[in-house]
């Protein structure tokens, strides 16, 4: 694979960000007209062309690195240690803790969210924050606690800034949960979030994917993955819960027929 472009890499990001903030309704911007830069203030600043440092590596060669090292780990606490001590660049430099995952690896259910925010930084546990109480809560309202579900997500650094994991970023990250779900070969996935379910399954519009039974293959096998709005956007648009009791009554139904 060619090594993508600082530009390239810049490109993807806005796009991923732009998918993202369509994802969640936002069409128009949010600063009243007369304060929203023309496009030429905006235009990009022209940059030497070498732009890497010694912490920033090739994304691609850190994607064959992932996929050779999480193929060879042959259970969770492997692949934990494999991923704590990975170079992932700008995620891994910028981050207190690379966050694995949280719950019971021998559960049914498999939740994976998009990647960690400040509280999961700080505790190195994902889903621990105001959206974590929500999604705890969310799964409480069908009797499933910690002992039915394994919490993970499809990145396991914080990006800085809080902002969203780049396509890169995801790409590179990809290998990990990919052997994750293969350890624990759930019978059942939640997709938490449109990141996630773009990485998963390639797809884009969670307004629109939610609620609609997915397939995702882990180990061979075809695995029903449901598709959730994700909590810290239900925090933003409360009105939109009742979506989410549908999809949560979804998985309930699965669960037990
Ligand atoms: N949002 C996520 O998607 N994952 C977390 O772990 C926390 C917030």
């Amino acid at each position: 694979m060619t090594e993508a472009s600082p530009e390239q890499v810049l490109k993807q990001a806005l796009k991923a960000s732009q998918v993202w903030w369509q994802d969640m309704g936002v069409d128009a911007p949010i600063l009243p007209a007369a304060q929203v830069k023309p496009a030429a203030v905006l235009k990009p600043v022209k940059r030497p062309a070498q732009q890497h440092t010694p912490n920033t590596p090739d994304i691609s060669a850190q994607m064959t690195k992932a996929t050779e090292q999480a193929k060879a780990a042959p259970t969770l606490d492997a692949l934990k240690a494999i991923i704590e001590g990975f170079d992932a660049g700008v995620l891994s430099d910028h981050a207190r803790n690379m966050v694995f995952a949280r719950g019971n690896p021998d559960a049914d259910i498999m939740v994976i969210g998009e990647a960690p925010g400040r509280q999961e930084d700080e505790s190195g546990q994902p889903f621990v924050g105001p959206a974590g109480q929500l999604l705890d809560k969310m799964f409480a309202a069908i009797d499933l606690d910690e002992d039915d579900l394994y919490i993970t997500n499809v990145c396991n650094w914080r990006p800085p800034g809080n902002r969203n994991p780049n396509e890169p970023e995801l790409a590179m990250c990809a290998p990990f949960i990919t052997r994750h779900m293969e350890l624990v070969a759930p019978k059942l996935v939640v997709i938490v979030g449109g990141i996630s379910l773009q990485a998963l399954t390639g797809k884009t519009g969670i307004m629109k994917m939610r609620g609609q039974w997915q397939s995702l293959d882990i180990n061979a096998k075809p695995t029903p993955a449901m598709p959730l709005y994700h909590p810290a956007f239900l925090l933003r648009r409360p009105e939109l819960k009742r979506d989410a009791w549908r999809d949560l009554l979804a998985i309930q139904k699965r669960m037990s027929g």
